[in-house]
């Protein structure tokens, strides 16, 4: 036994050797492997956190143009806005400066607008029938002093037309643009007015002769900022709504409204007769309410809905009308 058991201890020791070297090889394979995963755990936990870091700083640069964004679209609102508010004042401005031209035009719109030594000559197609300067009378037409700012029809004795008594009572004032528009077809702004002058067709006589006739109204000094004078718009007809063709069905369709005031039968109960007129001074007169040289109301409120074609049937229509 006592020769065994050295033998037996050192062959067990052996043994446990071996087990304990093969232990200690598998378990360091074991922890190796193990280390392995751990950091293969790890470097993916790390390329998750790099992924989702990425992810946060492109989320905040999204959200930073975002708000760039909104800044954007909250000025492009804002300059609309101004836009919009500032287009509805300047058509306000537009409005009330062709609804007065006389109290609203600022002076900076005033335009030298003629020779008045040029216009005295033009003038002498005026003087068989009117004088003007001092101690002028009226003639066959009135006297002239003083034209700018004056009522129309305004000299009292005066026999003036029905027509154009009429529109001095709606408020006709002579500026610059209305005497414009009247000397150049005096039948274009007063339908009915008696003053028989074919006109002046050339804007430049026009000019020289108002600029003649501004000398004697009230501060000729002020030619041509003073406010009567000021801007003077371009009324002239454009020929192709002259030319359009009128449908008289459709403007009898479009005459129910006009009849209620107007008698179809032209019967004149101070409201003026519209029928058998020619077409063409029918249209002149109804864009002239419309372009709010002529200052009735209530006619350049109608007018002003009607467009062109509705214009034209309606002359096509009262212009065949018979009694
Ligand atoms: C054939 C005569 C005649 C000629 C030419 C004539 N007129 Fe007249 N004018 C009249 C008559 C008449 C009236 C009144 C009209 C009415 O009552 O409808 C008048 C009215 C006027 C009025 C309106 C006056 C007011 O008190 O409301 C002005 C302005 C005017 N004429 C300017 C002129 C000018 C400028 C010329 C020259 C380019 C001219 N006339 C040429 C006869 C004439
Ligand atoms: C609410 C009543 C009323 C209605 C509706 C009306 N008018 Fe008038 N119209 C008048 C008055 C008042 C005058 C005179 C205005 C003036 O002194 O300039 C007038 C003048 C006119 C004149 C110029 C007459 C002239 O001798 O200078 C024409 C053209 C005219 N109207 C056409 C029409 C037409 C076309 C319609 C329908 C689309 C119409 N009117 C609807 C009241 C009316």
């Amino acid at each position: 036994m006592s020769k065994t058991f050295p033998l037996l201890a050192t062959s067990l020791g052996g043994v446990a050797l071996v087990l304990g070297i093969a232990y200690g090889v598998t378990s360091r394979q074991h922890r190796d492997a193990e280390i392995d995963m751990l950091q293969r755990q790890v470097a993916s936990i790390e390329a998750r956190r790099a992924a989702e870091a990425e992810i946060v700083s492109r989320e905040a640069a999204l959200n930073e143009r975002i708000a760039e964004l909104e800044t954007a679209l909250a000025a492009a609102q804002e300059e609309a806005e101004r836009a919009a508010s500032e287009a509805t004042a300047l058509a306000a401005a537009a409005a009330s400066a062709r609804a007065s031209p006389a109290a609203e035009a600022p002076a900076e719109v005033a335009v030298s607008f003629g020779d008045p030594t040029a216009g005295e000559e033009v003038f002498m197609s005026c003087s068989g029938c009117h004088q003007v300067g001092q101690g002028a009378e009226d003639g066959i037409g009135p006297q002239l002093n003083g034209i700018f700012g004056r009522d129309a029809a305004g000299i009292e004795g005066f026999p003036y037309s029905q027509s154009l008594t009429r529109m001095g009572a709606d408020g006709l004032v002579w500026t610059l643009e209305t005497l414009d528009a009247y000397i150049e077809n005096p039948l274009a702004l007063v339908s009915g007015t008696r003053m028989s002058f074919d006109g002046l067709p050339d804007p430049q006589e026009r000019a020289d002769l108002l600029a003649f006739l501004r000398i004697y109204s009230d501060s000729p000094a002020n030619i041509p900022e003073a406010p009567a004078t000021a801007t003077a718009t371009d009324h002239d007809l454009d020929p192709e709504i002259l030319a359009i063709q009128g449908d008289p069905e459709y403007g009898e369709y479009l005459a129910g409204e006009c009849v209620t005031c107007h008698q179809a039968s032209g019967a004149n109960q101070g409201i003026p007769s519209i029928t058998l007129w020619p077409e063409e001074a029918f249209v002149v007169a109804m864009h002239a309410y419309k372009q709010q040289l002529r200052p009735h109301p209530v006619m350049q409120m109608i007018a002003g809905r009607l467009n062109n074609e509705e214009i034209a049937a309606l002359a096509a229509y009262f212009g065949q009308l018979s009694e």
